[in-house]
Protein backbone atom coordinates (compact mmCIF):
# COMPACT_ATOMS: atom_id res chain seq x y z
CA UNK A 1 0.00 0.00 0.00
CA UNK A 2 1.67 3.50 -0.71
CA UNK A 3 1.52 6.28 1.37
CA UNK A 4 -1.41 8.05 -0.15
CA UNK A 5 -3.53 5.36 0.25
CA UNK A 6 -2.54 4.88 4.06
CA UNK A 7 -3.67 8.06 4.39
CA UNK A 8 -6.45 7.96 2.75
CA UNK A 9 -7.75 5.38 5.04
CA UNK A 10 -6.56 7.32 7.93
CA UNK A 11 -8.66 10.24 6.70
CA UNK A 12 -11.69 8.09 6.15
CA UNK A 13 -11.54 6.47 9.85
CA UNK A 14 -10.79 9.57 11.43
CA UNK A 15 -14.17 11.60 10.11
CA UNK A 16 -15.91 8.16 11.15
CA UNK A 17 -14.89 8.68 14.56
CA UNK A 18 -15.59 12.72 14.52
CA UNK A 19 -19.10 12.27 13.10
CA UNK A 20 -19.68 9.44 15.90
CA UNK A 21 -18.77 11.96 18.14
CA UNK A 22 -20.61 15.06 16.93
CA UNK A 23 -24.25 13.21 16.26
CA UNK A 24 -26.55 14.34 19.21
CA UNK A 25 -28.81 11.39 18.75
CA UNK A 26 -28.62 9.75 21.82
CA UNK A 27 -27.15 6.47 22.40
CA UNK A 28 -28.69 3.30 21.61
CA UNK A 29 -30.17 1.69 24.92
CA UNK A 30 -28.19 -2.07 25.42
CA UNK A 31 -30.98 -4.98 25.59
CA UNK A 32 -31.34 -5.98 29.66
CA UNK A 33 -33.40 -7.96 31.16
CA UNK A 34 -36.43 -6.40 33.03
CA UNK A 35 -34.49 -7.11 37.00
CA UNK A 36 -31.29 -5.75 36.09
CA UNK A 37 -33.12 -2.03 36.77
CA UNK A 38 -36.98 -2.73 37.77
CA UNK A 39 -39.51 -4.26 40.49
CA UNK A 40 -42.79 -4.32 40.30
CA UNK A 41 -44.46 -1.53 42.37
CA UNK A 42 -47.85 -3.34 42.79
CA UNK A 43 -49.97 -6.08 41.65
CA UNK A 44 -47.26 -8.33 41.07
CA UNK A 45 -49.74 -10.83 39.47
CA UNK A 46 -50.43 -8.97 36.89
CA UNK A 47 -47.09 -8.42 35.60
CA UNK A 48 -45.79 -10.93 32.96
CA UNK A 49 -42.17 -11.81 31.88
CA UNK A 50 -41.31 -12.98 28.42
CA UNK A 51 -38.15 -13.88 26.48
CA UNK A 52 -35.99 -14.50 29.80
CA UNK A 53 -37.25 -11.39 30.86
CA UNK A 54 -36.12 -9.14 28.00
CA UNK A 55 -39.96 -8.32 27.47
CA UNK A 56 -42.51 -7.67 30.17
CA UNK A 57 -46.37 -6.94 29.87
CA UNK A 58 -48.49 -5.19 32.24
CA UNK A 59 -52.27 -6.65 32.40
CA UNK A 60 -55.45 -4.28 33.21
CA UNK A 61 -58.49 -6.21 34.15
CA UNK A 62 -61.22 -5.24 36.40
CA UNK A 63 -59.63 -6.07 39.53
CA UNK A 64 -56.42 -4.04 38.94
CA UNK A 65 -54.28 -2.29 37.16
CA UNK A 66 -50.09 -3.04 37.95
CA UNK A 67 -46.98 -0.79 37.68
CA UNK A 68 -43.15 -1.06 37.85
CA UNK A 69 -40.61 0.98 39.15
CA UNK A 70 -37.14 2.12 39.08
CA UNK A 71 -34.17 0.05 41.56
CA UNK A 72 -32.03 3.37 41.82
CA UNK A 73 -33.22 7.23 41.61
CA UNK A 74 -31.39 9.16 39.25
CA UNK A 75 -29.89 12.88 38.66
CA UNK A 76 -30.22 13.80 34.80
CA UNK A 77 -29.62 11.07 32.45
CA UNK A 78 -31.75 9.58 29.52
CA UNK A 79 -34.02 7.39 30.15
CA UNK A 80 -36.19 5.47 27.76
CA UNK A 81 -39.06 2.47 27.04
CA UNK A 82 -40.27 0.45 24.10
CA UNK A 83 -43.93 0.36 24.44
CA UNK A 84 -46.48 -1.33 22.30
CA UNK A 85 -49.70 -0.07 23.58
CA UNK A 86 -53.31 -1.64 24.73
CA UNK A 87 -54.35 -3.02 20.91
CA UNK A 88 -58.34 -3.27 20.05
CA UNK A 89 -60.72 -1.71 22.32
CA UNK A 90 -58.46 0.72 25.05
CA UNK A 91 -60.98 2.66 26.09
CA UNK A 92 -60.70 4.06 29.54
CA UNK A 93 -57.34 2.92 30.01
CA UNK A 94 -54.31 5.28 30.91
CA UNK A 95 -50.61 3.98 30.15
CA UNK A 96 -48.05 5.65 31.72
CA UNK A 97 -44.28 6.45 31.40
CA UNK A 98 -42.71 9.42 33.73
CA UNK A 99 -40.60 10.27 36.44
CA UNK A 100 -40.89 11.33 39.59
CA UNK A 101 -39.12 12.29 42.67
CA UNK A 102 -40.77 11.95 46.26
CA UNK A 103 -42.28 14.37 48.53
CA UNK A 104 -44.40 17.64 48.51
CA UNK A 105 -42.41 19.87 46.44
CA UNK A 106 -41.56 17.05 43.90
CA UNK A 107 -40.57 16.99 40.32
CA UNK A 108 -42.04 15.10 37.72
CA UNK A 109 -41.76 14.35 33.99
CA UNK A 110 -45.00 12.53 32.42
CA UNK A 111 -45.81 10.56 29.27
CA UNK A 112 -49.65 9.29 29.16
CA UNK A 113 -50.81 7.16 26.35
CA UNK A 114 -54.99 7.65 26.67
CA UNK A 115 -56.88 4.82 24.99
CA UNK A 116 -59.48 4.52 22.78
CA UNK A 117 -62.66 2.04 21.11
CA UNK A 118 -61.03 0.17 18.19
CA UNK A 119 -59.72 2.23 15.42
CA UNK A 120 -59.88 5.59 17.42
CA UNK A 121 -56.45 7.88 17.77
CA UNK A 122 -54.37 7.27 21.15
CA UNK A 123 -53.49 10.44 22.69
CA UNK A 124 -50.47 11.34 24.17
CA UNK A 125 -50.59 13.61 26.94
CA UNK A 126 -47.24 14.81 28.62
CA UNK A 127 -46.98 17.08 31.52
CA UNK A 128 -43.80 18.54 33.85
CA UNK A 129 -44.03 19.31 37.41
CA UNK A 130 -41.24 21.44 39.11
CA UNK A 131 -41.57 22.21 43.13
CA UNK A 132 -44.63 20.19 43.44
CA UNK A 133 -46.53 22.29 40.74
CA UNK A 134 -47.91 20.98 37.45
CA UNK A 135 -50.36 22.53 35.22
CA UNK A 136 -48.06 22.30 32.09
CA UNK A 137 -50.09 19.80 30.23
CA UNK A 138 -49.97 19.17 26.39
CA UNK A 139 -51.87 16.77 24.46
CA UNK A 140 -51.18 15.28 20.92
CA UNK A 141 -52.27 12.47 18.18
CA UNK A 142 -49.20 10.59 17.26
CA UNK A 143 -48.30 9.73 13.49
CA UNK A 144 -48.60 6.19 13.80
CA UNK A 145 -50.73 3.35 15.15
CA UNK A 146 -48.99 2.83 18.25
CA UNK A 147 -50.64 -0.59 19.17
CA UNK A 148 -48.74 -1.93 16.02
CA UNK A 149 -45.49 -2.43 16.71
CA UNK A 150 -43.11 -1.19 19.76
CA UNK A 151 -42.04 2.52 19.48
CA UNK A 152 -39.45 4.41 21.77
CA UNK A 153 -40.72 6.83 24.32
CA UNK A 154 -37.21 8.65 26.18
CA UNK A 155 -36.83 12.06 28.34
CA UNK A 156 -33.38 13.56 27.87
CA UNK A 157 -32.81 15.48 31.39
CA UNK A 158 -29.90 17.33 31.82
CA UNK A 159 -29.29 21.10 33.44
CA UNK A 160 -30.05 23.00 30.44
CA UNK A 161 -33.39 20.88 29.50
CA UNK A 162 -35.93 18.41 29.46
CA UNK A 163 -36.72 16.73 26.27
CA UNK A 164 -39.59 14.57 24.96
CA UNK A 165 -38.73 12.75 22.06
CA UNK A 166 -41.12 9.76 20.37
CA UNK A 167 -38.54 7.59 18.36
CA UNK A 168 -36.16 10.21 18.78
CA UNK A 169 -38.28 12.61 17.51
CA UNK A 170 -38.68 15.82 19.77
CA UNK A 171 -42.26 16.10 20.64
CA UNK A 172 -41.48 18.43 23.81
CA UNK A 173 -39.15 20.86 24.97
CA UNK A 174 -38.72 22.23 29.12
CA UNK A 175 -36.07 24.69 28.57
CA UNK A 176 -33.88 25.48 32.14
CA UNK A 177 -35.69 28.89 32.81
CA UNK A 178 -34.30 29.66 36.06
CA UNK A 179 -33.78 33.26 35.19
CA UNK A 180 -37.27 33.89 34.32
CA UNK A 181 -38.19 32.33 38.00
CA UNK A 182 -39.05 29.04 36.68
CA UNK A 183 -38.36 26.20 38.64
CA UNK A 184 -36.51 23.52 36.90
CA UNK A 185 -35.62 20.11 38.27
CA UNK A 186 -31.76 19.90 39.49
CA UNK A 187 -31.49 18.79 43.26
CA UNK A 188 -34.36 15.88 43.96
CA UNK A 189 -33.35 12.42 42.12
CA UNK A 190 -36.34 11.05 40.36
CA UNK A 191 -37.46 6.86 39.83
CA UNK A 192 -38.73 5.65 36.49
CA UNK A 193 -42.20 4.29 36.40
CA UNK A 194 -44.44 2.22 34.34
CA UNK A 195 -47.80 1.61 34.74
CA UNK A 196 -51.35 1.16 32.76
CA UNK A 197 -54.80 1.35 34.94
CA UNK A 198 -58.30 2.18 34.53
CA UNK A 199 -59.22 6.03 34.26
CA UNK A 200 -62.47 5.85 32.41
CA UNK A 201 -63.64 9.19 34.42
CA UNK A 202 -61.23 11.14 32.64
CA UNK A 203 -59.65 9.54 30.09
CA UNK A 204 -61.56 8.93 26.76
CA UNK A 205 -63.39 11.83 25.46
CA UNK A 206 -63.36 13.58 28.43
CA UNK A 207 -64.96 10.23 30.32
CA UNK A 208 -67.72 10.01 28.59
CA UNK A 209 -66.23 6.68 26.98
CA UNK A 210 -66.53 3.60 29.69
CA UNK A 211 -64.12 0.72 29.75
CA UNK A 212 -65.41 -2.47 28.47
CA UNK A 213 -64.60 -5.28 30.99
CA UNK A 214 -65.67 -7.66 28.85
CA UNK A 215 -62.59 -6.77 26.37
CA UNK A 216 -60.27 -7.60 29.81
CA UNK A 217 -57.32 -8.37 30.22
CA UNK A 218 -56.05 -5.79 28.61
CA UNK A 219 -52.40 -5.76 28.03
CA UNK A 220 -49.51 -2.90 27.05
CA UNK A 221 -45.92 -4.45 26.03
CA UNK A 222 -41.85 -3.19 26.87
CA UNK A 223 -38.87 -4.21 26.56
CA UNK A 224 -35.48 -1.88 26.56
CA UNK A 225 -35.17 -2.19 30.29
CA UNK A 226 -31.49 -0.16 29.85
CA UNK A 227 -31.00 3.00 32.01
CA UNK A 228 -28.64 5.94 31.25
CA UNK A 229 -28.40 8.10 34.20
CA UNK A 230 -26.62 9.72 36.91
CA UNK A 231 -27.39 6.96 39.87
CA UNK A 232 -27.36 8.65 43.62
CA UNK A 233 -29.53 7.99 46.90
CA UNK A 234 -32.83 9.22 47.17
CA UNK A 235 -31.89 11.88 49.28
CA UNK A 236 -28.46 13.20 47.33
CA UNK A 237 -28.92 16.67 46.54
CA UNK A 238 -26.26 16.61 43.64
CA UNK A 239 -24.88 13.97 41.04
CA UNK A 240 -21.26 13.00 41.64
CA UNK A 241 -20.54 12.69 37.65
CA UNK A 242 -22.31 16.18 36.74
CA UNK A 243 -21.16 17.63 33.84
CA UNK A 244 -19.59 14.25 32.38
CA UNK A 245 -21.51 12.34 31.19
CA UNK A 246 -22.77 12.07 27.36
CA UNK A 247 -26.33 13.61 28.38
CA UNK A 248 -24.12 16.78 29.56
CA UNK A 249 -22.50 17.29 26.63
CA UNK A 250 -22.80 20.38 24.48
CA UNK A 251 -24.58 18.98 21.73
CA UNK A 252 -27.39 17.72 24.20
CA UNK A 253 -27.91 21.12 25.67
CA UNK A 254 -29.88 22.72 23.16
CA UNK A 255 -32.10 20.69 19.73
CA UNK A 256 -30.17 21.35 16.77
CA UNK A 257 -32.29 23.02 13.83
CA UNK A 258 -33.50 19.66 12.50
CA UNK A 259 -34.31 19.15 15.67
CA UNK A 260 -36.54 22.15 16.34
CA UNK A 261 -38.23 22.00 12.44
CA UNK A 262 -39.24 18.20 13.71
CA UNK A 263 -40.85 19.90 17.21
CA UNK A 264 -42.50 22.53 15.02
CA UNK A 265 -43.67 19.63 12.21
CA UNK A 266 -45.21 18.24 15.54
CA UNK A 267 -46.82 20.85 16.88
CA UNK A 268 -48.19 21.87 13.41
CA UNK A 269 -49.98 18.64 12.20
CA UNK A 270 -50.71 16.89 15.53
CA UNK A 271 -51.25 19.19 18.48
CA UNK A 272 -54.63 18.54 20.03
CA UNK A 273 -54.04 20.76 23.15
CA UNK A 274 -51.68 23.21 25.02
CA UNK A 275 -51.84 24.75 28.15
CA UNK A 276 -49.34 27.31 26.48
CA UNK A 277 -52.01 28.46 24.20
CA UNK A 278 -54.76 28.45 26.42
CA UNK A 279 -56.01 31.83 28.02
CA UNK A 280 -58.99 31.07 29.75
CA UNK A 281 -56.61 28.66 31.78
CA UNK A 282 -53.55 31.26 31.10
CA UNK A 283 -54.78 35.21 30.56
CA UNK A 284 -51.18 35.39 29.99
CA UNK A 285 -48.47 33.19 28.82
CA UNK A 286 -46.53 30.86 30.98
CA UNK A 287 -43.20 32.41 30.71
CA UNK A 288 -41.24 29.50 29.73
CA UNK A 289 -43.61 28.69 27.00
CA UNK A 290 -41.58 31.41 24.57
CA UNK A 291 -38.28 29.85 24.78
CA UNK A 292 -40.04 26.06 24.50
CA UNK A 293 -41.36 26.83 20.71
CA UNK A 294 -44.33 26.74 22.07
CA UNK A 295 -46.01 30.12 21.01
C1 LIG B 1 -60.82 9.00 20.65
O1 LIG B 1 -61.51 9.11 19.44
C2 LIG B 1 -62.33 10.26 19.33
C3 LIG B 1 -63.07 10.19 18.02
O2 LIG B 1 -62.18 10.07 16.95
C4 LIG B 1 -61.46 11.51 19.44
O3 LIG B 1 -62.26 12.67 19.45
C5 LIG B 1 -60.61 11.47 20.73
O4 LIG B 1 -59.71 12.54 20.74
C6 LIG B 1 -59.85 10.15 20.77
N1 LIG B 1 -58.94 9.99 21.90
C7 LIG B 1 -59.30 10.04 23.20
C8 LIG B 1 -58.25 9.62 24.15
O5 LIG B 1 -60.34 10.44 23.61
Amino acid sequence: MGYYSLWSVCCVILAWFVSVGICSTPRRPMAVPFGRNYVPTWAYDHIKYLNSGYDAQLLLDKYTGTGFQSKGSYLFGHFSMDIKMVAGDSAGTVTAFYLSSLGTEHDEIDFEFLGNRTGQPYILQTNVFTGGKGDREQRIYLWFDPTKEYHRYSVLWNLYQIVFFVDNIPIRVFKNNKRMGVKFPFNQPMKIYNSLWNADDWATRGGLEKTDWSKAPFIASYKGFHIDGCETSVEAKFCSTQGKRWWDQQEFRDLDSYQWRRLRWVRRRFTIYNYCSDRTRYPQMPPECRTNGDY
